[in-house]
């Protein structure tokens, strides 16, 4: 791979700024100046130091963000604050996009990525991968809930959604709320809202805690993120 590509793939700016840092002398390629963009380097074996820093070439980038609500699961919007506007400027990259999208009012676990193979593999419909939500409701869930959503609802008046298994977590019958826990193998538009609506109740609250293998971790603050660690990663990929 060309010198300048390396270094503007890993974010230290525009080819046309990289340039210009290999032209300054700024580069170290194997303990040796380069002063050419052409040179080039064997990314994952060569020693790249910029401005004395080592370089380790990345190409796919992998990061879990707790999810706040109030921001769009987009890349970028004129109005509205996006998930990847809570990205600091040296982890934003043009190529990141969220896997999916949860509601602007809903919070947890997103995948923000530039694979857009992983991202295929978890959203296709065929392959099902679960996702699970953690809900406030407002009304009473009751087991015949639960046998309406292992059977599958019909959503909306016409569509048709696959057996999905809801656990009721709580339920304060004063109050007439419940705490519901939810599984999907699939994820049509508001899915988890317009199921819960089907059954006479409505969602007041929701949170995304898995997806797949990859667990939302307790640690992370809501509006925080951080790269996914190779076992996470394995576990999203089944492996
Ligand atoms: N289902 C919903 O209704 N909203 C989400 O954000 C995700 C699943």
């Amino acid at each position: 791979m060309r010198l300048d590509k390396f270094l503007a793939d890993m974010g230290f700016g525009s080819r046309k700024e990289v340039k210009g840092f290999i032209k300054k002398g700024l580069v170290q390629v194997n303990g040796v100046v380069v002063k050419s963009d052409k040179f080039q380097v064997a990314e994952t074996s060569d020693q790249v130091i910029f401005e004395g820093e080592q370089i380790t070439y990345q190409k796919d980038f992998y990061y879990l963000l707790n999810k706040p609500q109030g921001v769009i699961s987009a890349t970028q919007d004129n109005h509205e604050e996006t998930v990847l506007d809570l990205f600091a400027d040296e982890d934003y990259r043009e190529d990141l996009f969220p896997v999916g999208r949860l509601d602007k009012d809903t919070e947890g676990l997103l995948l923000i990525t530039n694979d857009g193979l992983l991202s295929h593999q978890l959203l296709s419909p065929k392959k099902h991968v679960e996702k699970e939500y953690y809900a406030h409701v407002s009304g009473v869930m009751t087991d015949e809930d639960v046998k309406a959503f292992d059977e599958g609802l019909v959503i909306s008046g016409d569509e048709q959604t696959l057996p999905a298994k809801l656990t009721i977590v709580s339920v304060d019958e004063a109050m007439s709320t419940s705490k519901i826990s939810l599984v999907l193998h699939e994820g049509k538009f508001h899915q988890v809202k317009r199921m819960v609506a089907a059954v006479g109740k409505e969602v007041t609250y929701l949170k995304r805690v898995r997806m797949g293998n990859l667990y939302l971790p307790e640690d992370i603050q809501l509006g925080s993120y951080r790269q996914l660690t190779e076992e996470e990663l394995k576990a999203l990929r089944g492996e």
